[in-house]
């Protein structure tokens, strides 16, 4: 039954048993008038004196009896359906409990939903001699059933006020916290008269009072729009309110919302319109109206008989007073009240609550209602009993959070192919990041689902997906894991995804299969899984604008527009999507990659990020108040699509638990599962757990594509998917030296020792000799350290301070051309092995290589540049750290700058290499950690890499101090 209807037969019920009453109260006066001497007045109802009354004829004892049945009954029927908080006097013991039952906190079980709420006494006078006045509650329905409307005089508008007060205390305390929205229109008083319910304010349940006729106006269009909106959404044609909707046993999905007119507004044509459709339409959708007008107050015609403020929809309460103004007095007595409801009754209003009830009432709900907000359903509920059970062939879903109608499932498919979150600093993206991948996860197994992750800020929330030390844990379904990612690594994730897109496209022309399914079908040789790319904060990947974030934008578009084939899936979460250079800076590429994003998830934010993030016209997410409450749209953030829901919290022992889970499956798994590819944007590189230096065997490090006929100089591990560690050949060609450029000490000694150590991995025995000059005394640890591990593998080490530098470039000159002579005599120079000149800090040494020998006429000078020169063709290489760029191009002489064609810089801004990286932008470098990488014969670009740590440090497979 819907609301109105309910609300009218109870009214029917009530003012029929009245009636009964009153029509044989006329009976009994008219025989009274008889059993008179003729001239009496006919008196009114109200004015029924007892005395004046003859004796009850025996006749009418009956119907007597049967008024004072139906009297009962209308009695109980207000009483019992405005039950507790709704009905209960000011006095009562509900008032004093420390939690109203169905209010603050609510109680299990089926919501409390009062039909009427009291607002005082009908009265009844007595029908016959000796009888008594009867009292019925004077009971209006509101809620789910009509609006109200209170008519009095300037004078009485206390009184009118008052009843506001009280209705509103027993609504507050009836419903459950935030179950209910209050805006009050004051354009007299300015919110004086409800200024108990102030506190509310913070908590969302009572608006900003509204005392100027155009703040009315846009919150009436905002309720009409409300109505509208629930009216297509809720009741969808299938119900007719949403009490009945409710009744079909769907959750309340809306608050109830009041609108307080202390004042009857004279509003323009549209407003006027607006105000009638909200009072009409708005009772079924939980949308009520409360007026009190007063003549002079705009709202009553005076003496025109008719109150123009009428409303649609409402019982009414009438000020006698004002009904004498308007020439319909019937006789009541001043200070009385007419209801719709009780006809020619008389009616007295309750008293006000007492002020310490309504402040009761109003720090219990905004108690109640921030109780509510802290109070995050846990993802625990919505995790499946058997874990990997679900098929991802049509796509993945997740309930992740919980709606007004029950729990909200984020889905990963055809239809919502990519995801966007977003919301403020602390709004609960991160963590619904987690949910996500912890529900997926538990419903998916490996076979069906990969994921990449990607953190780009310092939080760690990733770095529970990988292992770490005293936590064997990892995810079976990550390919990546990527925690404080470089902007680097994160592309070339990117770059795995489409090149995953194009193997797929590949065998789906192949199988003649158009979409994911069809390959599944077609193909069994592979699972096919489907991929969820998650980054956190990626917008970090597209700033600035240089041509890693190009590549980045352009990767996105890519994915973003063709992963629906492939089943490559993103799901990107940002604080902030406004001002994104690389996304504003290419025409059309905001467009053209959010727009396939159907699916948005806004946490919290600004009103300017919600238009971003959702919609031009759609500032839902601004309005949003708590942490992990959010609106999510399936529909490119159309506000039609706005589900307003509560993120579950991922509670940690429940995270336990299905960690614990996964880890017996896969301890389980034959063939062994495969830990995910980590990379730790702080963490070191350390050559001696690196995969690429422990496969080495005293053979070159193969590369892909490439005849591994040289020595790979290993310098870092590249911001990349594969392979694990990069470097510079040291090929017998003109140029194939290592100049390690920078004045980051640390990140320049590991990466001289890394390329040392890696090559005397790859040199069999007695295939390469090491000269090392610590040219800095600081540095003599370090070479000691290297010389070390070189002397382990069997080559000769020579480590010399300063003092030693002219005489080692001397012996390499002479050596060098000693090679040469040979070779040109045809004496097998081929057999000679490598010969690695090592120096840590030319820098330091370079003031000793000016001087020239008063025998030979060479300077040291003359000697490097034979050894940067003519030294590879020989098999001579020069591996030596510069502090300074400028340096090094002093020291190989002018024109040329190319001798040594490789070079790995740290710690400096990308314009100081320009000139070396061959007139090319370098936009890395400065960060600790980290270097560039360039090698004039082998790279397009130059690349970032992390440097391997200093030996010694980082791994308990190293011997030897550290730097
Ligand atoms: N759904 C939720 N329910 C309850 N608490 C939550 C919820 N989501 C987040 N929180 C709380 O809020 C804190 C911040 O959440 P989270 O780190 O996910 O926010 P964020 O939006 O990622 O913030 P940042 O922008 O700083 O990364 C969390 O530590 C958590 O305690
Ligand atoms: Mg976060």
């Amino acid at each position: 039954m819907s609301g109105t209807r309910r609300a009218r037969l109870l009214v029917s019920g009530i003012t029929e048993s009245l009636e009964a009453a009153l029509a044989l109260a006329d009976q009994l006066d008219e025989q009274a008038t008889e059993l008179a001497s003729g001239a009496l007045p006919v008196p009114s109802a109200a004015a029924l004196d007892p005395e004046t009354l003859g004796a009850v004829p025996a006749d009418l004892a009956g119907d007597l009896d049967q008024v004072a049945l139906a009297l009962s009954e209308a009695g109980a029927l207000a009483r019992r359906q405005a039950p507790a908080f709704a009905g209960a006097g000011w006095d009562a013991p509900e008032w004093r409990g420390t939690l109203p039952a169905g209010g603050a906190d609510p109680t299990p079980g089926p919501p409390v939903r009062p039909g009427l709420w009291r607002l005082g006494r009908i009265l009844v006078p007595p029908l016959a001699r000796g009888e008594r006045t009867v009292e019925v509650p004077l009971a209006v329905p509101l809620l789910d059933a009509g609006n109200l409307q209170i008519e009095t005089t300037r004078p009485r508008r206390g009184e009118a006020v008052g009843l506001v007060r009280g209705l509103l205390t027993r609504i507050l305390a009836s419903v459950p916290p935030g179950g209910v929205r209050i805006t009050v229109y004051d354009p007299h008083e300015l919110g004086a008269g409800l200024a108990a319910f102030a506190p509310l304010r913070v908590a969302g349940v009572v608006g900003p009072t509204l005392t100027s006729r155009a703040r009315l106006e846009l919150a009436l269009a905002e309720l009409s729009g409300e109505v509208g909106r629930i009216t297509v959404e809720r009741l969808a044609g299938r119900f007719d309110s949403l009490r009945e909707r409710e009744d079909a046993g769907l959750p309340r999905s809306e608050p109830w919302r009041l609108l307080v007119l202390l004042g009857w507004p004279s509003l323009p044509d549209e407003a006027a319109r607006a105000l009638d459709a909200v009072a009409s339409q708005g009772p079924s959708c939980g949308v009520h109206v409360i007026a009190v007008v007063e003549p002079g107050g705009g709202g009553v015609d005076v003496p025109g008989g008719r109150a123009a403020g009428r409303l649609p929809n409402a019982e009414t309460i009438t000020a006698v007073e004002l009904l004498a103004l308007r020439g319909e007095s019937d006789g009541g007595m001043p200070g009385g009240w007419r209801s719709t409801l009780s006809g020619l009754l008389g009616c007295v209003l309750d008293a006000p609550p007492p002020s310490v009830v309504v402040s009761d009432v109003t720090a219990r709900v905004a108690a109640g209602v921030e109780r509510a907000a802290a109070r995050a359903p846990d993802l625990g509920g919505l995790l499946p009993a058997g874990l990997w059970e679900y098929e991802s062939s049509a796509g993945v879903s997740v309930p992740v959070a919980h709606g007004p109608d029950g729990e909200v499932t984020l889905a990963f498919d055809d239809d919502t192919v990519h995801g966007l979150v977003g919301g403020q600093a602390g709004a609960g993206k991160s963590t619904l990041l987690l949910d996500v991948v912890y529900g997926l996860a538990a419903r998916y197994g490996p076979d069906q689902l990969r994921f990449h992750l990607l953190d780009f800020k310092e939080g760690l929330e990733f770095a529970q997906f990988a292992a770490r030390p005293g936590d064997p844990f990892y995810l079976p379904h990550a390919d990546t894991v990527g925690i404080e990612s470089d902007r680097e690594f994160g592309v070339a994730v990117l770059r795995a995804a489409r090149d995953e897109m194009q193997r797929r496209s590949v065998t789906m022309r192949a199988v003649g299969a158009r979409d994911l399914r069809g390959l599944r079908a077609a193909d069994r040789s592979s699972a096919w899984p489907r991929t969820l790319i998650v980054i956190d904060e990626f917008q970090v990947m597209l700033t600035p604008l240089d041509a890693v974030a190009r590549e980045a934008v352009a990767l996105l578009e890519v994915i973003a527009r063709q992963g629906r084939a492939y089943g490559i899936h993103l799901l990107l979460a940002s604080q902030t999507l406004s001002g994104i250079d690389a996304l504003d800076a290419t025409a059309g590429k905001r467009g053209s990659i959010f727009g396939q994003f159907a699916l948005r998830v806004a946490l919290r934010t600004s009103i300017s990020e919600s238009r971003v993030l959702l919609s031009t016209a759609n500032e839902a997410a601004g309005a949003l108040s708590g942490v992990g409450e959010a609106i999510v749209n399936r529909r490119n953030g159309h506000p039609i699509g706005n589900e307003h829901v509560r993120v579950a919290y991922p509670d940690p022992k429940v995270i336990a638990g299905l960690r614990e889970r996964i880890e017996a499956l896969v301890a389980q798994a034959v063939p062994p599962m495969r830990a995910p590819r980590v990379f730790v944007g702080h963490a070191p590189a350390v050559l001696a757990d690196n995969p690429a230096f422990q496969a080495l065997a005293g053979r070159p490090a193969p590369l892909p594509g490439e005849a591994a006929g040289d020595p790979l100089a290993f310098v870092g591990v590249p911001l990349d998917l594969a392979p694990p560690a990069v470097g510079v050949r040291l090929a017998r060609l003109p140029g194939r030296h290592l100049a390690i450029l920078g004045p980051l000490r640390r990140e320049a000694v590991g990466m001289v020792q890394a390329a040392a150590v890696s090559v005397g991995a790859q040199t069999p025995r007695g295939g390469l000799v090491v000269d090392v000059v610590a040219a800095d005394p600081a540095t003599v640890a370090a070479a000691e350290v290297m010389a070390d591990v070189l002397r382990r593998s069997g080559h000769p080490t020579h480590v010399t301070d300063v003092t030693g530098l002219r005489g080692v470039l001397g012996s390499a000159a002479a050596e060098i051309r000693a090679r040469e002579e040979a070779a040109l005599a045809g004496r097998g120079e081929a057999a000679a092995g490598m010969r690695l000149i090592v120096v840590f800090a030319m820098d330091a040494g370079r003031a000793g290589l000016e001087a020239r020998d008063d025998a030979s006429r060479r300077s040291g000078l003359d000697d490097l540049r034979t050894l940067t020169r003519r030294g590879p063709a020989t098999g001579v290489h020069l591996l030596c750290w510069w502090r300074a760029p400028s340096r090094l191009v002093d020291d190989l002489g002018p024109g040329h700058r190319d001798d040594i064609a490789a070079w790995a810089a740290t710690g400096l801004p990308g314009g100081d290499l320009f000139g070396l990286a061959g007139h090319r932008p370098v936009t890395a470098g400065t960060t600790p950690n980290r270097a560039v990488l360039f090698d004039r014969h082998a790279q397009a670009e130059p690349r970032t890499v992390v440097p391997f740590a200093p030996l010694g440090t980082g791994s308990a497979a190293e011997s030897g101090a550290a730097v």
